[in-house]
C-alpha cells in the first residue's frame, strides 16, 4: 500500500514539473516588457536530461540505509501537509531543497532562454539526491568521482555555454552541510561524504548549501527549508500575528536530541541545567511559568512533525541552539519562524554562515550569543544569563525575530502578487548569488 501511494506522488511530482517546463516555453513573450527590472539579473535554466534530475526522484525509496523519502517529494519538495485543511504548514524535509530551489526557480521573473545573454546559469541538478548512492549507496568507494559526470555533460554538451565564463557564472543548490560534499580526493578509502566541491574541475561555479565550510570559496549557505510555506501575504501576516500575541511561559527551551553522553559538551550542559532547574521550581520570576524546557527529538521523531516543537517554540522567548553533528541547524529557522530568540554558543552556527539573509550587524539585535567554552569549561549559567537579560530589551529581541520571518520562509510556489512583492529566502539567495558572481567576473577582469 504505502510504496504505491508513494510512487503516485512522485510520479504527480514529475508531471507537474513537466508540465511546468512546457509553460514557460509559452511565456517567453511575456519577459520582453522586463528589460529594466531584469538588468543584470537574467538567469538561464541549464537543460540537464533527466538522470541528473527527475530520475533520482523515482528512486527515492532504494535506499535501504536510509528511510524512504517518497513521502516528502509531495507538493514539489514542501512535502505532505501537516493536516488536509492547513494552508501553510508542510512535512518538510530540508533535503527536498534543490526541488524546492527548482520549483521556485520556475517561476523566477528574469529567466532567459539565450544562455549567452544571462548573467547566471542555474543547473537543476538534484545534486544531494544524486550523493546519495556514494553516500548510501554502491558507490561508497568512488565518491571521489561525484560531479565528473556533470562536468563531462557540461563539457561535450553546447560546451560554449560553460566556457563563455568558464564556469564562473553557474550555479546549482546543494541541500546538505558542504562538509558532506568536500572530502579530499585522495582519501582511499573515503571517510565521509563526495568530493564534489574538492573536484578543481567545478572550484568556478557556485554552490548554494546548507553550511558552508568555516573558509568558504565556491559555496554559501542558505537557510534550511522550514515547514512554513505560505501561499499568500494574509496568511503570512496572520501567523506574524499570532507570533506576536503568543503567551511565552518559558524563559529557555531546547528542541533536540543528543547531550546524554559522559564527555563535557555544550548539548550535556543544556539538559543538565535544564533538567536541574525543573526540579528547582522556586521563585522562576519574570512573568515565566518554567525557566528551562527540553523538546527530546531523539531518533528524529521531529523530523517531519513540526507540531511536535511549533507549540513549544511559541510559547518560549529563547530557543537554545548548541551545535549537534556539525555547527548549523534546522532548529535556528524554525525558531525565527516561532519568535523564539535564539541563543548561540558558536559563530558557526549562523552567523559566519547565513549572511545575506541574516545580516551580520543585527545579530546582536535579535540573537544571543554564549560562549559555549565558558558554559561547558568555566561553569557559566545559560539561564542566569538569559534572567538577567532586562525584559523590554527581550521584547525588542523579539520584534527584530519576527522582523526576520519573511527573509528565512520559502513561500509557496504559485503563490499571490502581494506575497511575491516580499524577498523571501528563495529571492535572497538569488539576489546573493546574482552579485557573488558578478563580484567574481570583476575580479577575474581585473585582479587587485
Ligand atoms: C485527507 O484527505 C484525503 C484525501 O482527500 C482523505 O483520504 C483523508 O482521509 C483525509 N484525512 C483526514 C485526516 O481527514
Ligand atoms: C569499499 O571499500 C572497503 C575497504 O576497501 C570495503 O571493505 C567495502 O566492501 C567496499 N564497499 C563497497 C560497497 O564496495
Ligand atoms: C576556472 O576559472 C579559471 C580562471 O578563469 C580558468 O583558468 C579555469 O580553466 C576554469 N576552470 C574550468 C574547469 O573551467
Ligand atoms: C545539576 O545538578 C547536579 C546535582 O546537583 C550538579 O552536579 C550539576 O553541576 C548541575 N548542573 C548544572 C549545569 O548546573
Ligand atoms: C534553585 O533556585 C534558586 C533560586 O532561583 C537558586 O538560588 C538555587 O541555586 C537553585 N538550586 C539549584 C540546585 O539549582
Amino acid at each position: 500500500m504505502v510504496p504505491m501511494k508513494s510512487s503516485i506522488t512522485t510520479f504527480a511530482s514529475y508531471i507537474s514539473i513537466i508540465l511546468l517546463l512546457l509553460n514557460l516555453v509559452a511565456c517567453e513573450t511575456e519577459i520582453e516588457g522586463r528589460e529594466n527590472e531584469c538588468k543584470k539579473r537574467w538567469i538561464y535554466i541549464r537543460k540537464l536530461p533527466p538522470r541528473f534530475n527527475l530520475d533520482l526522484l523515482g528512486k527515492c525509496s532504494e535506499y535501504p540505509l536510509l528511510e524512504d523519502f517518497c513521502p516528502y517529494l509531495a507538493n514539489h519538495g514542501l512535502g505532505q501537509k501537516t493536516h488536509n485543511r492547513s494552508h501553510s504548514w508542510y512535512r518538510t524535509d530540508p533535503l527536498m531543497l534543490e526541488l524546492i530551489f527548482h520549483r521556485r526557480m520556475l517561476e523566477y521573473p528574469c529567466l532567459t532562454q539565450d544562455p549567452f545573454s544571462a548573467d547566471a546559469v542555474y543547473l537543476p541538478y538534484y545534486a544531494t539526491l544524486d550523493a546519495l548512492r556514494y553516500l548510501y549507496g554502491p558507490e561508497v568507494n568512488s565518491s571521489a568521482d561525484h560531479g565528473l559526470e556533470l562536468f563531462d555533460f557540461l563539457q561535450d554538451d553546447e560546451p560554449s555555454i560553460w566556457n563563455r565564463r568558464n564556469g564562473h557564472d553557474h550555479f546549482l543548490v546543494m541541500a546538505r552541510p558542504a562538509w558532506d560534499f568536500s572530502q579530499p580526493l585522495d582519501n582511499d578509502p573515503p571517510l565521509w561524504g563526495t568530493s564534489f566541491l574538492e573536484l578543481p574541475e567545478l572550484f568556478n561555479l557556485t554552490a548554494l548549501t546548507l553550511e558552508s565550510r568555516a573558509w568558504p570559496w565556491q559555496e554559501h549557505a542558505v537557510p534550511y527549508p522550514t515547514s512554513f510555506h505560505p501561499p499568500n501575504l494574509g496568511l503570512l501576516e496572520s501567523w506574524v500575528q499570532r507570533v506576536r500575541r503568543s503567551k511565552r511561559s518559558a524563559l529557555a527551551l531546547f528542541v533536540g536530541g543528543g547531550g546524554v553522553s559522559a564527555t563535557p559538551n555544550i548539548r550535556r550542559s543544556i539538559r543538565s541545567e535544564c533538567d536541574n532547574s525543573t526540579s528547582n521550581s522556586t521563585d522562576v520570576g519574570g512573568g515565566y511559568e518554567k525557566l528551562c524546557e527540553v523538546v527530546d527529538c531523539s531518533n528524529g521523531v521531529c523530523e517531519h512533525d513540526p507540531l511536535r516543537f511549533m507549540r513549544p517554540m511559541l510559547q518560549a522567548s529563547f530557543c537554545l541552539q548548541p551545535p549537534g553533528d556539525t555547527p548549523t541547524r534546522r532548529s535556528t529557522f524554525d525558531s525565527i519562524i516561532a519568535g523564539c530568540i535564539p541563543v548561540f554558543f558558536e559563530d558557526l552556527s549562523a552567523r559566519s554562515q547565513y549572511g545575506w539573509h541574516l545580516p551580520d550587524n543585527e545579530f546582536d539585535g535579535f540573537s544571543v550569543f554564549i560562549a559555549k567554552e565558558d558554559v561547558v569549561f568555566k561553569g557559566l549559567r545559560i539561564l542566569d544569563v538569559l534572567r538577567r537579560i532586562p525584559r523590554s530589551r527581550v521584547r525588542r529581541m523579539r520584534e527584530k525575530v519576527m522582523e526576520l520571518i519573511p527573509r528565512v520562509v520559502y513561500r509557496k510556489h504559485n503563490s499571490s502578487p502581494g506575497l511575491r512583492a516580499k524577498k523571501d529566502a528563495f529571492d535572497i539567495a538569488v539576489d546573493g548569488t546574482l552579485d557573488k558572481i558578478q563580484s567574481r567576473l570583476k575580479e577575474l577582469v581585473s585582479p587587485l
